[in-house]
């Protein structure tokens, strides 16, 4: 296990939107470095960088071109080197974005494979034996090139998956086995694509779609041996580097597969009812909503079922949101944020921030750039300061932006929250010293629910003497727990005689 993790809260960076420092109207990676002195003064010390490698952009950069090349919008290779160095001099890790299980249509192996005439990138992707011949289990793409076969896409139709085989073979005229040493090429290919990150400074990847590789591989066992294989190469050659997945399934990811650390998602795709439920319940449903008045158990129970069983094996990591989701202000207002954002900065494992949320970014709905769709208006840039033309973010016209600063009146900025002692991100920034301060509340610690009342209020011990209690609902509400020694809060609480009465929106955090 990387040592560093036990300690660490990062921050994801969708570096299309974070810092335009050449004015072209588009982030680029000198922007991230530029802004590093600024996300570590918030507390924060790792980044996850959404990919930043060359693509013609239908799905934002999972759709890669080049796995080991930054695109020319972000800058060079070199750039991202520097980011790595001058991240470890101040003690901050840099994760990448690996993209396993498909390229984009653009892929130099994917021009190969397309081509009727056999050759040595023939399989490294899945084609069926005829055009006429689709499975309709299957998603494919038939038509596209000479290749009398129709290919099998991962996400969109410019993504074709990549062949890692089958565990099962139900067509035994186009399936191959996932140990069928074709298949086994292509997760060689993966890890020397890590392996190339690696030696050049990277901490390691966040892994998407990580339980896509092995087809037909209902309980993923398949799949889970091939991960166990690069977590053998990071143990080996790499032990400090960490590997997460976007695989939402813990015990999974952790106790099978091998990962660090598996995301614990709040929705995929509109699939609700799924992993974290912070907020997604609906509006004015969730647990942090004031006029909610629910128990925490439907919220928590999930996250409990499979901390318990993947402990001293992994971590799971809980998210504010990412660039798949609505922005975490979308449904929660400013007070019922600051509750959320003390829970996940208390919780055990690894917690993500999404860049902005900090400063409680809105989420705008808006046309689809890249291949967001619904998930557009959660990837508009960084708001800096009040200055013109763009917030602070880009010196480019307006015209030339990637996508549209928000243009509210009262859009906030990080200078604004920076100046206001009130403000969410000087929250976040108390609540990541009190984190770092407090080994209870880091990785680690365990967890222990004390109380998880219908009437909203919800208590746990981290480790053996830090304790964090909750009341988020717009009526003060009663519990016999003792609330003493505090360390943080946000309201106000009385105890008298045994009984601590918390007020409306309260989060105290305490030893006992
Ligand atoms: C990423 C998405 C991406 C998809 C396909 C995911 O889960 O987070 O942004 O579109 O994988 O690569």
């Amino acid at each position: 296990m990387p040592s560093w993790l036990k300690n660490a809260v990062f921050y994801e960076i969708y570096p299309q939107s974070y810092y335009d420092t050449n004015g072209d109207g588009i982030g680029d990676i000198n922007g991230i470095t530029e802004k590093l002195d600024y996300i570590k003064f918030l507390g924060f010390n790792a980044l996850w960088l959404n990919p930043c490698y060359v693509s013609p952009f239908m799905d934002a950069g999972y759709d890669v071109e080049d796995y080991c090349k930054v695109a020319p919008r972000y800058g060079t290779n070199e750039a991202l080197y520097n980011l790595f160095e001058q991240a470890h001099n101040r003690g901050m890790h840099v994760i990448l974005d690996l993209v396993p299980g498909h390229t984009s249509d653009q892929h130099p192996w994917f021009k190969q494979s397309r081509l009727p005439t056999k050759n040595e990138m023939t399989d490294r992707y899945t084609w069926t034996d005829c055009v006429w011949n689709r499975p309709p289990e299957y998603s494919w793409v038939a038509g596209m090139s000479d290749r009398d076969g129709c290919f099998l896409i991962n996400f969109f139709n410019s993504q074709p998956a990549l062949n890692y085989g089958f565990n099962e073979i139900t067509h035994p005229e186009w399936q191959m086995s996932y140990t069928d040493p074709r298949a086994q090429a292509t997760f060689d290919a993966m890890l020397e694509v890590m392996r190339f990150w690696l030696d050049r400074g990277c901490d390691g990847f966040r892994v998407d779609m990580a339980d896509s590789l092995v087809k037909n591989d209902e309980e993923k066992t398949a799949t889970a041996s091939l991960w166990r294989r690069a977590r053998k190469m990071l143990d080996e050659s790499y032990p400090e580097a960490m590997l997460i997945s976007e695989w939402c399934n813990a015990p999974r990811s952790v106790n099978n597969a091998g990962f660090h650390c598996d995301f614990l998602l709040n929705h995929q795709y509109k699939m609700t009812h799924y992993g974290f439920r912070y907020w997604e319940n609906g509006v004015n449903k969730s647990y942090f909503c004031k006029t909610a008045h629910v128990s925490a158990h439907n919220m928590l129970s999930k996250y409990l079922d499979e901390l318990y069983q993947i402990q001293g094996n992994g971590y799971i990591s809980v998210i504010s949101g990412n660039h798949d989701t609505e922005r975490i202000s979308y449904m929660l207002d400013e007070s019922e944020l600051r509750l959320a954002y003390t829970m996940l900065l208390t919780l055990p494992g690894v917690p993500f921030f999404y860049y902005g949320d900090e400063i409680g970014m809105r989420y705008i709905p808006q046309q689809s750039k890249e291949g967001g769709f619904h998930r557009t208006g959660s990837r508009t840039p960084m708001q800096w300061d009040n200055s013109l033309p763009n917030l602070g973010f880009s010196t480019a016209d307006a015209s030339k932006l990637y996508l549209q600063v928000d243009d509210q009146p009262n859009a906030p900025t990080a200078v604004q929250c920076q100046a206001n002692p009130d403000s969410l991100l000087n929250l976040v920034k108390k609540l990541n010293a009190i984190r770092s301060e407090n080994e209870d509340l880091q990785a680690d610690g365990q967890m222990k629910i004390l109380v998880c009342d219908d009437n909203g209020v919800l208590a746990y011990l981290r480790g053996e003497h830090t304790a964090v209690v909750f009341n988020p609902t717009d009526k003060a509400q009663t519990t016999t727990l003792n609330v003493q020694q505090e360390l943080f809060k946000i309201g106000s609480y009385t105890v008298k005689d045994g009984i601590t009465t918390l007020e409306s929106q309260t989060a105290v955090i305490f030893k006992i």
